[in-house]
């Protein structure tokens, strides 16, 4: 149930995100949405990056055929954005983004960071935005599991269930976007894009570089299905691509899902990475998109599908991120998650 908040809140809640932003006076703010989507949204960002002193202005882009970001994050598909120049030259020309839309995993929302414009997406219901505020300290834990990621050759996790996977990692170490994504839900660095809310990290691996099996236990989460497992599903991976899901129904769902997609490239694994996120839950019944289950504190996020957001040329619209619980993950010989807990102190909660 989503609850009602004044115009009010709104805008001193979206203020506040802004500030950690580093909005100034002299920029630019530009608001990007589809149609009449999230129009409250809007219209709170706007006000409140005008009473930052910020100059402002707002892009609608024709609205998709689909009713919001939970269909759209299940078919990343092309937006009207994709032919519009002019809205193109606006967003470029701003200094941050709020990006209310969705652009995640397109070639213009990774256009718009080359142009040194920063961008924070926000889509998920408000009661979700406000119990996953972001904050500093919460950044500085994503950043120490990045400075580690970094530094690593190779990310090994495993589960009581039966995964045992290696990837070989990519070096990520370019300009946006081929770099380890971070999201702590707010962004001051030009051309860095974030997502508010979340708290958690990714990388990939290299192009064949990843070799196991990953076995999804009953609980663990699918996403953008917002489902709990009630059979284990078993991935066999080779050479990065998924080669075998094998187990009960949800096994052939899974299957029958990414094979609907009809695209080879849909069968890649995708990101890795782990939830740093304390005030983010373990769960599936919150409204919007499931950022509390991708971000939530201990997890190991599997995912397969695209890989543009890591400086890839993969743009298959099947994207599968796959929340998994009570995992074990090193970087190269570190344990970093023991069971679903965070091991080193710099990026405990
Ligand atoms: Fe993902």
């Amino acid at each position: 149930m989503t609850e009602t908040v004044s115009p009010e809140e709104m805008q001193a809640t979206f203020a506040e995100v802004l500030g950690l932003c580093a909005v100034t006076p002299d920029e630019k703010v530009a608001v990007l949405c589809e149609g009449e989507l999230l129009a409250d949204y809007a219209e709170a960002f706007l006000r409140a990056a005008s009473a930052l002193g910020a100059e402002t202005t707002r892009v609608r882009v024709a609205p998709g055929d689909h009713a919001g970001a939970e269909a759209r994050i299940a078919n990343l598909s092309a937006s009207a954005l994709a032919s519009d120049t002019a809205a193109m030259a606006t967003l470029k020309e701003a200094d941050l983004v709020i990006d209310l839309m969705l652009l995640l995993f397109s070639h213009e929302q990774i256009a718009i960071q080359q142009a040194g414009t920063r961008m924070l997406m926000v889509v998920e219901p408000f009661e979700v935005l406000r119990r996953m505020m972001p904050s500093r300290a919460l950044r500085a834990r994503v950043e120490a599991a990045e400075r580690r990621l970094a530094a690593a050759r190779t990310l090994r996790f495993t589960n009581d269930a039966g995964t045992d996977v290696t990837y070989e990692l990519a070096q990520l170490t370019g300009p946006p976007p081929a770099c380890i994504l971070t999201e702590y839900g707010y962004t001051d660095t030009p051309g860095r894009w974030d997502h508010w809310p979340s708290g958690f990290l990714a990388s990939t691996g290299t192009a064949t570089g990843v070799e196991g099996r990953v076995v999804m236990d009953v609980g663990d989460i699918v996403l953008p299905w917002k489902e709990h497992l009630a059979s284990p599903v078993s991935f066999t991976i080779r050479d990065g691509v998924v080669v075998a899901i094998d187990g009960g129904s949800d096994a052939r769902r899974l299957r029958e899902y990414i094979e609907s997609f009809d695209d080879p490239r849909a069968w890649a694994v995708s990101h890795i990475g782990w939830g740093l996120n304390r005030d983010a839950r373990w769960t599936v019944d919150a409204p919007g998109i499931g950022m509390d289950s991708r971000a939530a504190y201990g997890n190991v996020l599997f995912s397969t599908g695209p890989d543009t957001e890591f400086g890839g040329s993969n743009d298959t619209p099947c994207h599968l991120d796959l929340p998994m619980q009570n995992c074990s993950l090193w970087l190269d010989d570190e344990l970093i998650v023991e069971r679903g807990d965070v091991v080193p102190a710099d990026m405990r909660a």
